[in-house]
């Protein structure tokens, strides 16, 4: 359990402190402006409504099929603490190279819903392949949609982002 330090201040409010403080903020607000002018056809209720439409008519009654999704700015936070703290090199498990600390890697989103947690990744780090893949016909439908308008209009507003990084599956 966290104490309190001799300022009486308590270890883990002062730790997350300290971990905002090494977050770039603006950044992850400027990621959210692309991502919100990407995203902005496809609110959370759409993909909630298509799921259950699609799980009703086939009659499909697994939790693992129930929708939810990512918020983007818990995302680019996490993304920033691994750049930032967690992905160091040499911390944690990370070998010298660290982790997200140059441009390149491989994002998995297992279940990709409306491609959300893949259209962000892609905006907050210059991955080789962001790869979705997901289940349901009507929600795969739609994040193609979702990654064309990336592909046509998002990553124009992203350095170093000319290739076509996203690769969305259905299965
Ligand atoms: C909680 S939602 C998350 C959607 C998305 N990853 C996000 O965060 O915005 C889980 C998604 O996984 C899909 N799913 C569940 N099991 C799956 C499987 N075995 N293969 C592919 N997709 C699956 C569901 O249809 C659903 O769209």
């Amino acid at each position: 359990m966290a104490g309190k330090n001799i300022s009486g201040k308590d270890e883990e409010q002062e730790r997350r402190a300290l971990m905002m403080e090494k977050i770039d903020m603006g950044a992850v607000l400027e990621a959210k402006e692309v991502y919100d002018a990407v995203m902005q056809s496809f609110p959370t209720t759409l993909g909630k409504s298509v799921s259950k439409k699609e799980r009703d008519e086939l009659g499909l009654k697994d939790a693992s099929l129930v929708y939810g999704e990512i918020t983007f700015e818990t995302f680019a936070i996490v993304m920033e603490k691994i750049k930032k703290v967690y992905g160091l090199p040499f911390t944690n498990s990370c070998g010298p190279a660290g982790m997200l600390q140059s441009r390149g890697g491989i994002f998995y989103d297992l279940g990709s819903g409306t491609g959300k947690p893949v259209i962000a990744a892609a905006i907050c780090h210059n991955f080789d392949v962001c790869y979705g893949i997901e289940v349901l016909e009507g929600l795969y439908s739609m994040s193609l949609d979702a990654m064309n308008i990336y592909n046509t209009k998002g990553k124009a507003r992203l350095a170093g982002r000319s290739t076509d990084t996203c690769k969305l599956t259905s299965g």
